[in-house]
């Protein structure tokens, strides 16, 4: 056999290896039916994963970007505070209670006390300025005598209610020797005949007394207590003779009783007036 033979047939051998090696590549590589499905679904599974962690990352990567441009905004409160009260136990609540209701009723209690004192104190306290208790001008003595003395000789007792004082007339010169005497309970203008204020109140229990001007004197309506014009003792339960104030002239001639000062005398058999002068009124 010559060489070209050799190299022909050596040719050949390698075309039909080369075939056959084709061949069989091929044939491994070749879609069958049947598993050509699932090597699909496999390769199409891990692409699909791919592809979503590729879109992911790049989802992650854009959110990051917008974190770092622009600060994460702050959330809202939206706390209650009513949530955030302290819890009070059912017992400490009712102690609680109990407390207010207790310290309500002192304040009320120190309120009704604080009023009742003011009132009591501004119902004793002596008024100072003006009214009863001091020194109040009841008018012209000139004036006040006209309107006491009558034509007929009778006296008529003057009441100022400012004063609570009956203004009754007084003989000068009987007041020596008298329960009045040396006291400043007689204010004259020197004509010998001065004016006396009366107390009206009763030295025995109170009452108001008025006068009698038929027995020219005062009696009592509430225990028959008499007394003379000149408010000394006469009959009744009365301990003494009628109170009366201190009076004075002032420099304008106004007859002043000082209702602040009150003399109390004795009863007396040395009277200085005559009493009764007519009828009873009590
Ligand atoms: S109060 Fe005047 S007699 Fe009793």
């Amino acid at each position: 056999m010559s060489g070209t033979t050799i190299f022909i047939i050596g040719l050949i051998a390698a075309a039909l290896l080369a075939v056959a090696g084709v061949a069989t590549i091929a044939g491994r590589r070749g879609p069958a039916p049947t598993s050509s499905v699932g090597d699909f679904d496999r390769r199409a599974a891990r692409k699909d994963r791919a592809r979503r962690k590729a879109e992911e990352q790049a989802v992650a990567a854009e959110v990051t970007e917008a974190e770092t441009v622009a600060p994460p905004r702050a959330e809202p409160d939206l706390s209650d505070p009513l949530l955030e009260r302290k819890e009070v136990s059912t017992n400490e609540y009712g102690v609680t209670r109990r407390k207010f209701l207790n310290r309500s009723l002192g304040t009320l209690f120190g309120i009704f006390l604080g009023q009742f004192a003011l009132a009591s104190l501004a119902f004793l306290w002596p008024k100072l300025g003006s009214g009863f208790g001091t020194p109040i001008a009841i008018g012209k003595f000139s004036d006040l005598k006209s309107q006491i003395e009558q034509p007929d000789g009778t006296s008529v007792p003057l009441f100022v209610a400012a004063a609570q004082s009956w203004v009754v007339p007084f003989d000068e010169s009987s007041q020596a020797g008298s329960s009045f005497e040396g006291l400043p309970v007689v204010a004259s203008d020197g004509s010998g005949t001065g004016l006396m204020a009366l107390w009206q109140r009763c030295v025995h229990l109170g009452c108001r007394v008025p006068s009698c001007v038929s027995s020219q004197g005062f009696e009592c309506p509430c225990h028959g207590s008499k007394y003379n014009l000149h408010g000394e003792y006469e009959a009744g339960p009365a301990p003494r003779n009628m109170d009366r104030f201190a009076v004075e002239l002032d420099e304008t001639g106004e007859l002043v009783v000082l209702t602040g000062e009150v003399f109390q005398t004795a009863r007396t058999t040395n009277k200085t007036a005559a009493y009764p002068q007519g009828p009873f009124c009590v």
